[in-house]
């Protein structure tokens, strides 16, 4: 297999992708940055552990779109991260015009690629960059699921005692306060959570999964998660680059499902060489769907201040 991803945006996550996809072998990457110096650094630092790994991987770093020419998968980080005390949606107007930019310059050299959106505020800049490429909605989808759900899965480890690979968690809707961590179509041992942990432990769990992000920028202080993130991406380009079919939660265009219409959300997507190959229904309870519906709402108001900007 030999396929070719562009990283745009060589910040923590994109350069931390970027090292991860070198290392997997199976891919040449081209990292790009709009701040001179920064990606073809930190491409030729990742370059120069081939040696050391026994891999004759290449990669390359610029501000030049000229290195990304024919790409499979283009991944935009690009963007500005959230700092503390700021709320997703503050990074709007500014993200929107970064994510509009490096689509536009990404397609004109690969217009064929697979976009992979990871800027936030998420589901409002998976909905731009679906609307400047001019692609259909398969192929333009978001990384946040995989992410939340890998931290619902952490904490819920933790609290139980139990290895991660027994549990397996899905977290759905936007990625932000109002995401929906579910509680009957996650299991620990086979078993529901709703039926395996006591209301009192699964609200606190919920709880710090919704500030997963918010918890880690308060450590930080500078910046935001990264390391988890970059796994979560490379999760997903996995699934696309060996056309595996794997169900991921993944941030997806709506067109009725779950009730939603023209929406980017995050749900169950089965991931191939297509990109989004099928949006997966649950069977939900009147209480997820609830929570589903208010965090829809949430992501069009900021769908809908975009649109005023
Ligand atoms: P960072 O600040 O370390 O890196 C962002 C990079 O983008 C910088 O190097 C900057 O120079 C570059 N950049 C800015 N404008 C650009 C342009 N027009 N063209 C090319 N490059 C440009 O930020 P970090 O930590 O890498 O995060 C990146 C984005 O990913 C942020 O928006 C962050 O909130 C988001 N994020 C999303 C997650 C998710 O689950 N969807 C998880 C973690 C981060
Ligand atoms: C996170 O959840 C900042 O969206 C990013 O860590």
């Amino acid at each position: 297999m030999n396929k070719k991803i562009s990283v745009i945006g060589a910040g923590n996550v994109g350069a931390t992708t970027a090292q991860r996809l070198f290392d997997k072998n199976y891919s040449e990457i081209a990292l790009i940055d709009i701040a001179e110096g920064i990606a073809e650094g930190k491409a030729l630092d990742i370059l120069q552990s081939g040696p050391i790994l026994g891999l004759d991987n290449y990669i390359s770093g610029s501000s030049d779109y000229n290195i990304t020419k024919n790409s499979d998968i283009v991944v935009i980080t690009s963007g500005i991260a959230r700092k503390p005390g700021m709320s997703r949606d503050d990074l709007l107007k500014i993200n929107m015009n970064i994510v509009s930019e490096v689509t536009q310059k990404s397609l004109e050299k690969s217009p064929d690629a697979l976009i992979l959106v990871v800027t936030n505020p998420l589901d409002a800049m998976a909905m731009q960059a679906y609307k400047v490429s001019g692609k259909k909605p398969n192929e333009v989808f978001g990384m946040a699921g995989v992410l939340d759900s890998a931290r619902f899965t952490t904490f819920i480890s933790q609290s139980e005692n139990t290895s991660v690979n027994s549990i397996s968690s899905n977290v759905l809707g936007g990625h932000g306060d109002t995401m929906v961590p579910l509680l009957n179509n996650s299991y620990i041992g086979g078993k529901s959570l709703s039926e395996s942990i006591n209301k009192e432990t699964l609200d606190q769990l919920v709880e710090r999964t919704k500030n997963g992000g918010a918890e880690i920028v308060n450590y930080l202080k500078t910046g935001s998660a990264f390391y988890a993130p970059s796994a979560s991406i490379v999760k997903m380009v996995d699934a696309i680059s060996t056309n595996s079919k794997i169900i991921l939660p993944t941030t997806a265009y709506l067109q009725g499902e779950y009730g939603i219409k023209n929406l980017y959300f995050g749900v169950p997507a089965k991931l191939g060489s297509n990109g989004i190959e099928e949006i997966i229904e649950y069977d939900l309870s009147e209480y997820e769907r609830e929570e589903l519906k208010k965090s829809a709402e949430a992501v069009n108001e900021t769908v809908k201040v975009m649109k005023n900007l």
